[in-house]
Parts: structure tokens; sequence; C-alpha cells
């Protein structure tokens, strides 16, 4: 079978990384965005975010000849074979549910100009349902009508290893109502499928199901690791020490079992209350009731996190000087949408504190949703002074800090480490106060 061309809508952190690898693999590859800033930036060979790895991809892609780039639609159309949805499912304001507004202008706006044959096949997140529902809108929107055929791949793709996941995935979903469909979709992934990366073929709703499913068990695991930080916290136990014994069991497994400062960023928080809001839609919203819980335990670890610096901070922060490491909702990415290290920041710069602000990557973002925060030119120099230093994000440049060091620049020697990232025995030789939630 031919080699499909392939269009990318949404150029964001998946869409930009899945059409700068796809053309690298060797596909002609159309990307399409509605921000031409965006556009602009990935034509020149700029990546608008940060992602280990993928300048270099880019700057090779676009070299071939085999990746552009536009905002026309009908561009996009005329050039595809098979074209994905990459667009932002983000949370609705005032509600658990995804905001569908950018999926449905994006495949509306496609549509419009489908006149030949074609798959279109969603990689968004989204509720159970709406690859259905879209099926009835393009077949009715496009001039083509029921040659076009509608197709689910969700994407598990981690942010700072988004290169790497994209080449060679754990594993590939297909959701699809035809052979044809899952034809296109091989041919689509044809060199991935090469590597023996195990393929999944199954029906549009639970191609959308498995990608929450997933997303609900990991956050269910990192937070049953800090709901045991809550009790070691009643008890004096070391949660460390139990989630180190824990894993040792293969059948618990030690990944995602790391306490601390819980989950962030613009995927977990936002797809849990969504497959709430849809489950209750559907009339099962007690089948995944317990992810309210879930929610509550990831949100309780912000609010203890703050709690903790204000222990250390002689009980009221008002006028102290705290140091932010970390802004990012994890390491290896500039990411902050939704990410407790800020949260953190902010909500401490409201109860009064100078909050000084340091992260390897997210500082423009960072500036740019809190102006109200300080930030430094690097950890120590966000240290300078500080009455509390709090590690909010676990880069490794932050776990490589030589606790001496940083004793030299700090006001008073006492630090919380959020994210269970520093080794206690070292900074307390230094002559640190050390504290992490869920340990004595
Ligand atoms: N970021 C991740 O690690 C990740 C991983 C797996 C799945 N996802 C899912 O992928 C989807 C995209 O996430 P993201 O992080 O890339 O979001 P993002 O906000 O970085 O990117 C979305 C892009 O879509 C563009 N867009 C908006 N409306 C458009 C339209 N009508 N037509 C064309 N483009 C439009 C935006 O300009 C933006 O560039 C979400 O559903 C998310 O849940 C993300």
């Amino acid at each position: 079978m031919n080699t499909p061309r392939l269009t990318v809508i949404g150029t964001g952190y998946l869409g930009a990384t899945h059409a700068i690898c796809m053309a690298v693999l060797g596909f002609e590859v159309l990307g399409v965005d509605v921000d031409q800033a965006k556009i602009d930036r990935l034509a020149s060979g700029e990546v608008p975010f940060f992602e280990p790895g993928l300048p270099e991809l880019l700057a090779k892609a676009l070299e071939s000849g085999r990746l552009r780039f536009t905002t026309s639609f009908q561009e996009a159309a005329e050039f595809g074979d098979v074209h994905f949805i990459c667009v932002g499912t983000p949370q609705k304001k005032g509600s658990h549910a995804a905001d569908m507004t950018y999926v449905d202008a994006s495949v509306t706006a496609l549509a419009a100009h489908l006149t030949r044959k074609a798959l279109v096949v969603g990689k968004s997140t989204v509720p159970v349902g709406t690859a259905a529902r879209l099926t009835a809108l393009v077949k009715e929107l496009a001039p083509a009508g029921d040659e076009i055929e509608l197709a689910w791949n969700p994407e598990f793709l981690r942010e700072g290893f988004a290169v790497e996941d994209t080449m060679k995935p754990d594993r590939l979903v297909f959701g699809v109502s035809s052979a044809w469909a899952e034809e296109q979709l091989r041919a689509a992934f044809e060199p991935v499928l090469a590597q023996d990366v195990p393929v999944k073929v199954t029906d549009l709703a639970t191609a959308e199901l498995v990608k929450v499913a997933a997303n609900s068990f990991l956050a269910t695991k990192i937070s049953y690791i800090n709901a045991m930080a809550e009790v070691c916290e009643a008890t004096g136990a070391d949660v460390s020490d139990l989630a180190e014994a824990l894993a040792y069991d293969t059948r618990i497994g030690g990944r995602f079992l790391r306490p601390g400062l819980g989950f962030g960023g613009g995927c977990l928080p936002k797809d849990i209350r969504a497959f709430m809001a849809r489950a209750e839609e559907l009339g099962v919203g007690q089948a995944v009731g317990f992810l309210r819980e879930i929610d509550g335990i990831n949100q309780r670890r912000r609010s203890r996190t703050v709690d903790l610096v204000t222990e250390l901070a002689g009980g009221d922060v008002k006028g102290k000087k705290i140091a932010a490491l970390g802004a990012a909702f994890k390491p290896n990415s500039d990411d902050i949408r939704d990410a407790p290290a800020l949260d953190v920041a902010s909500t401490l710069h409201r109860m009064g504190a100078e909050v000084t602000v340091f992260d390897p990557a997210a500082m423009d973002n960072a500036k740019r949703v809190h102006p109200e925060l300080t930030y430094g030119e690097n950890a120590l120099d966000a240290a300078a002074g500080a009455d509390v230093v709090v590690l909010l994000t676990e880069w490794t440049e932050f776990r490589e800090i030589d606790p001496a060091a940083m004793a030299a620049v700090v006001g008073t020697t006492a630090i919380v480490d959020g994210r269970h990232a520093l080794e206690p025995s070292e900074w307390r030789a230094a002559g640190w106060e050390y504290r992490a939630l869920g340990r004595p």
C-alpha cells in the first residue's frame, strides 16, 4: 500500500512532537495550527516549548523537506490522507468536564474541505463517545461525505521523554470501525510497528477509554502512596521506607509510588475530572467516584506542603523569604499547567511571604502567569537570604545541590523537600533542618 501523507492538526506539546517525529521517520507531514506565531516559530526551526531532543529533530525534519507548517485547513485537506487531531482538551471553566471547543472547531474546519477519501484520527484525550459524535459530524460536513472515516489513536507520551515515547511507544492503540481504517493506521505507523511495538486494535469507545483509564490508574497510584504519607504523618512512621518496602512486591512495583507533592500538569488532573464528569453523564458516576478522593488527596499535598513551610518559618510566613526551587509540573518540562510547584509558591506569596522562584526551563512561562512572584537567576541566587528553602520540582540539578554551598547563602538552614528528592542525612550533616511530607 502507498505511504500516506500525514497532517497533524494542533502543534502543541503533543502535535509538534508527533509531526516532527513522523517526518523524521520518513513521512511527508504538514503541521497545522490556528496560532500563526507558533507556526512561524516551528517553520523557522524553533520548538516553542522545552522538550529534550526535539529541536535537533525539528532541524533534521525541516532539512529533509518532508515537514512543512501551515494555518490553512484547505491546504491540509488537499495534502493529507491521514489527519491527526492533536488540539487541546482542557478542563471547562466552572465544570469538571473537558472543553471540547478546540476539537470540534478543528474537525469542523478540516471537514469542510475534505473532498476525497481520507481518515481523520483523534489523538487528543477526550470523553468516551466523542469519536462516535465526530463521525456523524464529519460525514455530514465533508463534501466527500461517507468516504471520510474516523479513528481514535490515544497518545501516551510523557513530556520530558516525548521523543522516545513517540518513536518507540510501549504500545499503540487503534480504535477503528473498519478494516480500511486499520490498514491506514498501520501504514501511518509502519516504521514504529516495524520495531515490534505491540498494537491493540479495538473499537472507538474502548480506544478513548484506554487513555483515561491509564491516567486514572497512574493518578490513583500516586495518591495512594500520598494517602499513606498522611497516615505516616499522624503516627511518626516514614513513608519513604514504607514505599520502598512496598515496591519490592512485584505485584505492586515502585513506579509512580514516590510520595511527595503529587501530580499536576496538563493531563492527569483534568483527565480524571473529565472522566468523572463523563461517567456521571453515562449514569455510572459511582464506578469512578473514588477519583474524587484521588483528586482530594492530591490537592491536600499542596496545602500540607504550605503548612510544612509555615512550620519551618516559625508559624507564620508573613514577611519571610522563601526560596521555591521549581515551577514546572515535573522535571525536564517547561509545562506549568496546574503545576503543584507554582500553586505552592503563589499560595505562600498570598500569605505574605517574599517568594523567589527558580526553574531551569519554565521561567518564561512562570513569569507570564505569575508576574507577582520574584525570580532568581539560579538555585543559589533564589536561596540568597532565605528563611526556608522548598524543593518543588525534582530537577536533577536540584538533587545535585551541595548542601554546604546552599547553607552559605541562606539566612536560615531550613529545607522542605517536597519531592523526596534529597538525601536527608547529607543535608542534616551540613547543618540543615530537613523536612519532607510523611517523614518524621
Ligand atoms: N502534553 C502531553 O504530554 C500529552 C500527552 C498525551 C495526551 N495529551 C493530550 O493531547 C491533547 C493536546 O495536548 P497538548 O499538551 O499538546 O496541548 P497544547 O495546548 O500544547 O497544544 C494544543 C494546540 O492546539 C492548537 N489549536 C487550538 N485550537 C485549534 C484549532 N481549532 N485548529 C488547529 N489547532 C488548534 C493550539 O494553538 C495549540 O498549539 C490534549 O487532549 C491532551 O490531553 C497530551
